[in-house]
């Protein structure tokens, strides 16, 4: 914990919150109106989710959100972000929009600012309509239209109450596995369409600022990267350059072109056949702020024999590990943050962290999760230190409220602050349910954001 934080009194301008997506929690997949997504389909291709489990009754949140913001207004949080279920809303992806599915969303967000919660709203958490996934999803040259139909729509219907939108959450991830490595929907394994998708949701991330501006009064935008540090695995020359190649799909395909106005220089070569003219302009839109999700750092090796020259390696012996697997190495937040705040100079908000954990209900009815808990000690601490040394990180969200629907692993993943027997469906709030709500009341609290760096008009 970085000295003299404990007696200094919450910035009334930081904000603490949790995060959640709509395919992972909401369930009721085949009510009101909903279209197929990409990861209905995806779930139901055989060995592709563990125990071939599937988000058609998640934490069915459709039916208990009322339920879940009263655990949110008991935890003390001031910001719940979630996602809008694109095929809720449009169940072909444009065209018809489905009146029953916006209707959910307007329920939702007054039963948070009833609550005194600000909803922060990602427009794309993954879940692309099926029928656009039938056109080539984010392959297709159209798709930057379709998304800024449906940005627009979601815009001028809740633009009078909600004024943080994020464009997308984590593009690189769902690039890159989806349409490369193999592990999330579409399921596509071809590096061609994988530097198509890259470029189109770029212009689909631009075109969304420009529709949320003029459609949202006094919106706060941004988009929300999954930044990681890539760590070569070995000091041979190869895993080096294969860490930064990775470096380059993982932290620099997106906000790059977006907040600078260039691909990566190990991209451009890749890039340049898939770029029109004016394409860059059309990425590179003024937004508010950097959405950071960090968990760990990545360990890559060199391996000629795959699509991109890389695979992820185990981190070194003696490194902690989640029960993802992923190393928890609460110093490697620190240093991006720091990084992300030089590099691209905005406001930065967490609105991911967190960690899955193996938890149990207890002779008592209590979750004990003391890793989540140590977990989450060290990486605030982190925080603190690099909002110390001059970080202008303005929140921090954890993943998640809930345990939910964990992609890949299925329900067999557990990250969220309150338990769920799936069975039933009950909420358990966890210790760390408790921990968190201690922290948002008494501290330690960060110390005050520096003010933003000068930049020239
Ligand atoms: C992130 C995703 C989120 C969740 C967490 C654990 O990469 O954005 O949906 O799965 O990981």
């Amino acid at each position: 914990m970085a000295a003299g934080l404990s007696a200094a009194k919450s910035p009334a301008r930081f904000t603490w919150g949790v995060s959640t997506s709509s395919y992972q929690i909401e369930g009721a997949a085949n009510e009101d109106g909903r279209g197929p997504s990409i990861w209905d389909s995806y779930c139901r291709q055989p060995g592709r989710i563990a125990n071939g489990d599937t988000g058609d009754i998640a934490c069915d949140h459709y039916h208990r959100y009322r339920e879940d913001v009263g655990l949110m207004r008991q935890l003390g949080v001031n910001a719940y972000r979630f996602s809008t279920s694109w095929p809720r809303v449009m169940p072909q992806g444009r065209g018809e929009v489905n009146e029953a599915g916006l209707a959910f969303y307007d329920r939702l967000i007054d039963e948070l600012l009833a609550a005194g919660i600000e909803p922060w709203l990602c427009l794309y958490h993954w879940d692309l309509p099926q029928a656009l996934g039938d056109l080539g999803g984010w392959t297709n040259p159209d798709s930057a239209h379709w998304f800024a139909d449906y940005a627009t729509l979601i815009g001028r219907s809740y633009g009078d109450r909600v004024k943080r939108y994020a464009t997308f959450n984590e593009p690189s991830v769902f690039t890159l596995f989806g349409y490369c490595l193999g592990g999330s929907a579409p399921g596509v394994a071809d590096r061609v369409a994988l530097l198509r998708a890259i470029h189109h949701v770029n212009l689909a991330h631009g075109a969304a600022v420009d529709r949320l501006r003029a459609s949202v009064p006094e919106a706060s935008l941004g988009a929300i990267h999954n930044y990681q540090p890539c760590r070569p695995a070995s000091g041979d020359g190869a895993d080096l350059l294969a860490a930064q190649r990775l470096d380059a799909y993982w932290n620099g395909a997106f906000p790059d072109p977006q907040l600078l106005g260039s691909y990566p220089p190990l991209l451009a070569e890749a890039m340049a056949p898939h770029l029109r003219p004016d394409d860059l302009a059309q990425i590179c839109r003024p937004v508010d702020w950097f959405g950071l999700n960090h968990y760990s750092p990545h360990y890559v090796s060199a391996d000629v024999g795959s699509a991109l020259g890389f695979r992820f390696a185990a981190a070194p012996e003696g490194v902690l590990r989640s029960t993802m697997g992923w190393p928890v190495e609460p110093d490697a937040f620190r240093d991006t943050l720091l990084n992300v705040n030089d590099r691209y100079r905005l406001p930065v908000y967490v609105l991911e962290n967190g960690t899955a954990a193996r938890d149990a209900v207890d002779a008592e009815g209590d979750v004990a999760d003391q890793p989540r808990i140590d977990y989450l000690r060290a990486y605030t601490g982190a925080m603190f230190a690099a909002i110390a040394a001059g970080a202008d990180v303005r929140g921090y969200f954890i993943w998640s409220l809930l345990d939910n629907f964990e992609w890949g692993s299925g329900y067999g993943q557990r990250f969220g602050l309150v338990y769920v027997d799936y069975p039933t469906l009950r909420r358990i709030p966890k210790a760390s349910f408790r921990w968190y709500a201690q922290l948002i009341k008494s501290g330690p609290f960060p110390p005050s954001p520096p003010a933003p760096p000068y930049r020239a008009p």
